[in-house]
């Protein structure tokens, strides 16, 4: 054979490998909706820097043949998203519902490993039927060769998970071990145990998009963080996440010239907040108005509303924005909020992305409901997560911070770095009325109009005992600046902190309250 005659071979090998499962099986896939493995690789990384490991792993029990060569249900690889690296696996449901062999897995361990030795993101595109069931044990041994390198990569790069298919049984832990996970509308579903297991075991009549939908999980379980409409759109967002990112917990995220001025104040932020302290604003509008572009990627956006968490980028560096949300819930504190702010500033933790917190919170949520679903473990992780963290801490009062949850979201006294309030900080105990009950009691229980002398108590306490300027008397709170000039304090803090280097005393590791 000459060697053009040896390469039309391989390439005619190539061409049989990429169609997968074969056409018929490609046409059902499109049929649904779905783009098949390759197809999405393309529109997840730049135009041609893709490079395939492993192509030519024989399927799982099938042999080489001259003319039938079927490779493993899982395409992986590297290549580049706005010229950084990435490694990324993308499962064939086209190839036994992309379901997990020991081929597969190794193929996907391959790719961990070289992320975890050189530093480089992980992003996982998943559409596959969980363990191969054929491959027995053997399918369960790979699963957890790769939840181990899933812990191992955890807090050293970034993994993010995309499930575009079903993913069942083990094929949901994998991700649950990652950053982030993104979900497309309509055609992904994760569960544990399947509907007909479900009806089998507890008789409960449930379909697969009520059980494990993308937006079952975006806004009951908060499994998913991003449930995105169409894969296209999908892989957009995925490669903004990414654009936030540093490769590994060496680096710091990338800078990007955004042509927002640092030094632009914004006259709006005077008017945002109401003059009826009982009256709901959006905080999303105060993030918008002081972030770079008004680009904000929230994270989470449809699980406990109550709480905001995102990216974002001020003066070109990103950020990692957490902010109580006065729409939902007047913003206080429950389980489901505890959870997705502890959980997002450990991640900016780990990967060196400063903090930015937003305060207006009446405080942490009341209630059996609550307490008797361990809000006060879950209101501990929030706390503990703040403590920890050792990147730069920028915190700032817009109205309320009551009680613990003045201490929880990123108070001085949890080693935020710079504290500020707007003038229409309320910072205290508790509220005006329920502090006047508990004080005042034997007062309004003599006086002849309690009504008006509530009022009076109540107008005393907001002047004398609810305001920033005792907390700005203690050293608590830095300055108490003028709302217009938020962006800018913002950004001279990250350059005053951008030389910041704290740690914690040496030990294995904390016992967060899990
Ligand atoms: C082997 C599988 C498979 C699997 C699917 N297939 N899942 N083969 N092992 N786990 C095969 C099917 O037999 C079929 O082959 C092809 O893939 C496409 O599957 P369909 O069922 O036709 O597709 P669809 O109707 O779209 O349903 C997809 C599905 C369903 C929802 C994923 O296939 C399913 O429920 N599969 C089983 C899921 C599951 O319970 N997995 C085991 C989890 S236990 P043909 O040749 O007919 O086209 C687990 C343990 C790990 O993962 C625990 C670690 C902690």
């Amino acid at each position: 054979m000459s060697n053009e005659e040896r390469l039309n071979h391989l390439e005619q090998l190539r061409e049989q490998i990429k169609l997968g499962g074969g056409q018929r099986r490609i046409d059902v896939q499109h049929g649904k909706g779905k783009l098949t493995a390759r197809e999405r690789i393309r529109l997840l990384l730049d135009e041609g820097s893709f490079e395939e490991f492993d192509q030519l792993v024989l399927l799982s029990g099938s042999e080489y043949a001259e003319d039938k060569v079927q490779s493993e249900s899982v395409v992986t690889g590297w290549g580049r998203i706005d010229g950084r690296p990435v490694y990324v696996f993308s499962q064939d449901f086209t190839v036994v519902g992309g379901s997990l062999s020991t081929p597969m897995g190794d193929k996907i361990i391959k790719i961990m490993d070289l992320a975890l030795r050189n530093g480089a993101p992980v992003i996982g595109l998943n559409d596959g039927g969980g363990a191969r069931i054929q491959e027995g044990v053997d399918a369960l041994a790979s699963y957890g060769e790769i939840f181990t390198r899933n812990v191992l990569a955890s807090g050293v790069v970034p993994q993010i998970s995309v499930v575009m298919g079903p993913a069942a049984g083990g094929a949901v832990y994998s991700p649950a071990l990652t950053d982030f996970i993104f979900m497309t509308q309509g055609t992904s579903q994760m569960y544990l145990t399947g509907p007909d297991v479900i009806k089998a075991v507890t008789g409960e009549d449930v379909t697969h998009e009520e059980l494990g939908g993308a937006m079952a999980h975006a806004s009951r379980s908060g499994v998913c963080h991003f449930a995105i409409e169409g894969e296209e759109n999908c892989l957009q967002e995925v490669r903004r996440l990414f654009s936030f990112l540093p490769l590994n917990n060496m680096e710091d995220p990338p800078y990007v010239e955004t042509g927002d001025d640092p030094e632009r104040r914004d006259e709006e932020l005077l008017r945002i907040v109401p003059e009826d302290e009982g009256r709901p604003y959006d905080m999303r509008e105060v993030i918008y108005r002081v972030v770079d572009g008004g680009d904000f990627m929230e994270v989470h956006a449809h699980f406990a509303q109550n709480m905001i968490v995102g990216f974002a980028r001020i003066a070109g560096q990103t950020i990692g924005i957490v902010g109580n949300q006065p729409l939902y819930l007047a913003g206080v504190i429950d389980i489901d909020s505890s959870r997705k702010a502890a959980r997002f500033v450990r991640f900016c933790d780990a990967f060196n992305i400063p903090v930015l917190t937003f305060v207006d919170t009446g405080g942490f949520l009341p209630g059996t409901s609550q307490e008797y679903g361990g809000i006060i473990s879950h209101g501990a992780k929030l706390v503990y997560a703040y403590a920890e963290a050792t990147v730069p801490k920028i915190t700032i009062i817009i109205r309320k911070a009551y009680g613990g949850a003045y201490d929880a979201m990123g108070s001085k006294h949890l080693r935020a770095d710079l504290n500020l309030a707007w003038p229409t900080a309320m910072i205290a105990v508790m509220g005006p009325e329920p502090a006047v009950n508990i004080i005042y009691r034997s007062e309004l229980a003599a006086a002849s109009d309690v009504e008006e002398t509530r009022a009076q108590l109540v107008a005393d306490y907001k002047e004398r005992l609810s305001n920033p300027y005792i907390a700005a008397s203690r050293g608590y709170i830095d300055d108490v600046i003028d709302p217009r000039d938020t962006r800018v304090r913002v950004a001279n803090a990250l350059a005053m902190l951008r030389t910041k280097n704290d740690h914690l005393p040496p030990k294995k590791h904390g016992n967060l309250p899990l």
